[in-house]
């Protein structure tokens, strides 16, 4: 039997903005999916996901899935004529729109054919596996999601054409932050589309907004790495406005980083596709986050507490 795991994600900057070259910040959070892949006799495969899920979600993405493990198949040369095999997906990584669950799931699978068929994969090839499955689900991701969840830490991410670039950055210490889940899945497949389509009928604006996306992140690194946790709260305020700007909140999103902030959250913003999936609030600090996150929660949705630069 074969294992492998793959890390959940938080973007702190820049999600889409990244699709089209500018630099993005992300995180692993601490849930992560595991793999587990078994040869047997016969053809084909068969998936059992016991990951736990957004209601819906598995079953909306199932399609996806199953064009993204075909893809990965074929990239890992998976001779799949003479041999059966019976891949099971779990841990402790809510399947939802948000944090990644899809790039981990590709990151854990890859690791666990590579074991089971002693493959050797570095862990540029684990990367480049799960980049190939995220087409699956996302058509032309920009390949933070994979790098995210192959790596794991705190990662400054940025495409160059065909060349993912990753640095890894530190910070002080673990800072505290709250996840809070709209309930709500979102197809990044189409919300990439959305801004794609928005950008070409208005580039005058988006021209405007992507420059104010690049400027933003580059200060906002700077912040992280001086630890002044303050000013990286306000520009995660600031990049939701302009995550706003190009259509990709939702009211609900809007509301849950409005809550954050009134409970005391240093700033908050949504993270990954939007239209539904994840918020993130920084809460620094194991008081600040159970109080944002019991606000999240007496308001109905679910929140995850994680830390990030681990
Ligand atoms: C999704 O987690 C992040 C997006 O920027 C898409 C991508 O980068 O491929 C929305």
């Amino acid at each position: 039997m074969g294992q492998g795991i793959g890390f959940g994600k938080v973007i702190l900057f820049n999600e889409h903005f990244v699709v089209y070259g500018i630099p993005a910040v992300v995180s692993a959070v601490g849930a992560k999916t595991t793999a587990l892949v078994e040869r047997e006799g016969g053809s084909g495969y068969e998936l059992k996901d016991e990951r736990p899920e957004t209601p819906g979600y598995k079953a909306e993405k199932l399609q996806q899935q199953k064009e993204s493990l075909d893809i990965m198949l074929k990239f890992m040369n998976i001779d799949t004529q003479h041999d059966h095999y019976v891949i099971t997906l779990g841990g402790d990584l809510i399947a939802a729109s948000g944090v990644g669950a899809s790039a981990a799931s590709c990151a854990a699978i890859a690791r666990a054919f590579s074991e089971e068929l002693n493959l050797n994969f570095s862990d540029e090839k684990v990367n480049a596996v799960a980049y190939e499955g995220e087409k699956g689900y996302h058509g032309t991701p920009s390949g933070i999601d994979n790098t995210a969840a192959t790596y794991g830490g705190l990662i400054w991410y940025r495409r160059e054409g065909t060349t993912q670039l990753m640095e890894r950055m530190r910070l002080r210490k673990p800072v505290e932050i709250v996840m809070g889940n709209t309930g709500q899945v979102a197809d990044t497949k189409i919300v990439v589309a959305g801004v794609k389509e928005r950008k070409e009928r208005e580039p005058e604006k988006y021209g405007r907004l992507f420059q104010n996306a690049e400027k933003l992140v580059w200060n906002a690194r700077k912040q992280l790495e001086n630890f002044n946790l303050e000013y990286v709260g306000a520009y995660m305020n600031e990049n939701h406005r302009l995550l706003q700007e190009i259509g990709v909140s939702s009211p609900e999103l809007d509301a849950m980083v409005h809550l954050a902030r009134e409970s005391g959250a240093l700033g908050a913003k949504l993270t990954g596709t939007g239209k539904g999936g994840y918020m993130v609030a920084l809460t620094p600090g194991r008081e600040l986050q159970n109080r944002v996150a019991n606000e999240i929660a007496r308001h109905g949705s679910q929140a995850l507490l994680t830390q990030i630069g681990v």
